[in-house]
């Protein structure tokens, strides 16, 4: 392989030399008054997602997004633009929308104003009896910044965040040759889970669990520490981007079906011309690298061309600050989130969506976290994790993994014997995250 230029906002993620080294304290998982504190000085300054562009179709569809006691809804506008509103009627403060739908307009449940899908107020009963004037054609809904990256519609209730790809940075770059804007949400499931939300971002920020969580994984994704790449960015973001090929130190027993054999004979390899484990490991690797770049066209993987040797064979797993992570395979994405629960720091829900790049031809999409399904846009299921019981489809899935082990840290963290993390190298970016929480809600940023 050759030389990988990073890129210059690079920081290396396995340096916690560049850390002050603030603990990661029990109180952060479990304390009301730090769960306020993220919300004063974090959730209403950072980004989120509200959804898919896929979802905004025609002008009037609109999606909302309930975030803690909040709600913002975002409509597609008649100039293909989109505009994020706060979901609050301006006249007594009704709730205007629930789910996401399409409308030529809103009407507010309560004392029937309709408001235009642009925000500004079209009718008001007794619209003269207003001694400050008739608001019809003037009062707006309050409006917040909007933008779109990667396929998904993102705002911010703060006037003076950056903009959304400053805020990404270097995201948008590193990955400006996934087309994005196609993948289809093929599983999408909200999942609510009993511990507090910071457990994923601090999960997803390394991969020291992963032999111990997820013994199927070491044979196709190499979980080396040495052979991945371990990076930070200033905005607090951070990857691990490693090989999708068998580890060296994880092999399976002789004569087991092995799923990296699979994976070559996909591509017309015979895993069987390799004198031994290692080199079908490493050369099978570049070999496979070479088959996708001649047979990419033919077999319909048109989403390849952009992409360079390494994005169509590997998995740089992303976390974008604070609480999205995406993990980018060469055919799929899958997006991770959590989002706190509105008054208890125990509890958070999580959202799995599984994406899939249209490959011609196919119909079905195998995605590493939900199986096999259909190429098609997916509705929502909301489910209680139950210990498992509440997803039965994801069941031994890496994702359903990581849960059966997150209710367990979460009673940890409440423990007296709990005080700090001691990490490795490669947990560094864990820490990392925590600063960053850290420099907003003590005003660094
Ligand atoms: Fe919306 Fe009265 S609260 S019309």
């Amino acid at each position: 392989m050759g030389k990988i230029d990073l890129h210059p906002l690079t920081i290396d993620g396995r340096d916690p030399a560049i850390l002050r080294g603030d603990p990661i304290t029990g109180d952060r998982y479990t304390s009301r008054d730090f769960m306020q504190k993220e919300w004063d000085h974090m959730w209403t300054r950072i980004w989120h997602v509200a959804g898919r562009t896929a979802e905004l179709e025609e002008p009037g569809d609109y999606i909302v997004h309930d975030f803690m006691h909040e709600s913002v809804f975002c409509v597609k506008q008649q100039d293909g633009s989109i505009k994020a509103f706060y979901n609050a009627c301006r006249h007594r403060g009704m709730r205007l929308v629930n789910d996401a739908s399409a409308a030529n307009a809103f009407q507010c449940p309560y004392h029937g104003w309709v408001w235009g899908t642009d925000g500004v107020l079209q009718y008001a009963q007794d619209a003269h009896d207003f001694p400050q004037g008739n608001p019809c054609g003037t009062l707006r809904l309050k409006e917040l910044r909007c933008a779109t990256w990667g396929g998904f519609v993102w705002y911010t209730m703060d006037d003076t965040a950056p903009e959304l790809l400053d805020y990404l940075a270097p995201m948008p770059e590193l990955y400006k040759n996934y087309p994005m804007d196609t993948a289809v949400r093929v599983f999408w499931m909200k999942i609510d889970l009993d511990t507090n939300w910071k457990f994923a971002t601090d999960n997803f920020s390394e991969s020291y669990h992963t032999r111990t969580a997820h013994p199927q994984v070491p044979p196709w994704i190499d979980q080396d520490v040495d052979t991945a790449r371990h990076e930070m960015y200033p905005g607090g973001h951070g990857r691990t981007v490693q090989p999708m090929r068998p580890s060296l130190s994880d092999r399976l027993p002789d004569g087991m079906p092995h799923p990296f054999d699979y994976i070559l004979r996909q591509w017309d390899i015979d895993p069987d011309v390799y004198p031994d484990y290692e080199t079908k490991a490493m050369q099978g690797w570049l070999d496979l690298k070479a088959a996708k770049r001649r047979l990419w066209r033919e077999r319909g993987y048109l989403h390849y061309e952009h992409m360079d040797d390494e994005e169509i064979t590997d998995s740089p797993h992303t976390v974008m600050f604070p609480n999205v992570t995406i993990s980018f395979l060469p055919d799929n994405l899958i997006f991770f989130r959590t989002e706190p629960h509105p008054d208890d720091p125990n509890k958070c829900t999580f959202d799995l969506w599984c994406m899939a790049f249209p490959v011609e031809g196919q119909t079905e999409v195998e995605s590493i976290m939900a199986g096999r399904q259909p190429l098609r846009e997916a509705e929502m299921q909301h489910r209680a994790f139950d210990n498992g019981r509440g997803v039965p489809e994801i069941e031994g899935q890496i994702v359903y993994q990581d849960m059966m082990l997150a209710e367990g840290q979460q009673r940890g963290m409440h423990s007296r014997g709990y005080e700090d993390a001691y990490l490795t190298g490669q947990e560094t970016r864990v820490r990392f995250f925590h600063e960053v929480l850290n420099d907003y809600l003590e005003g660094r940023r």
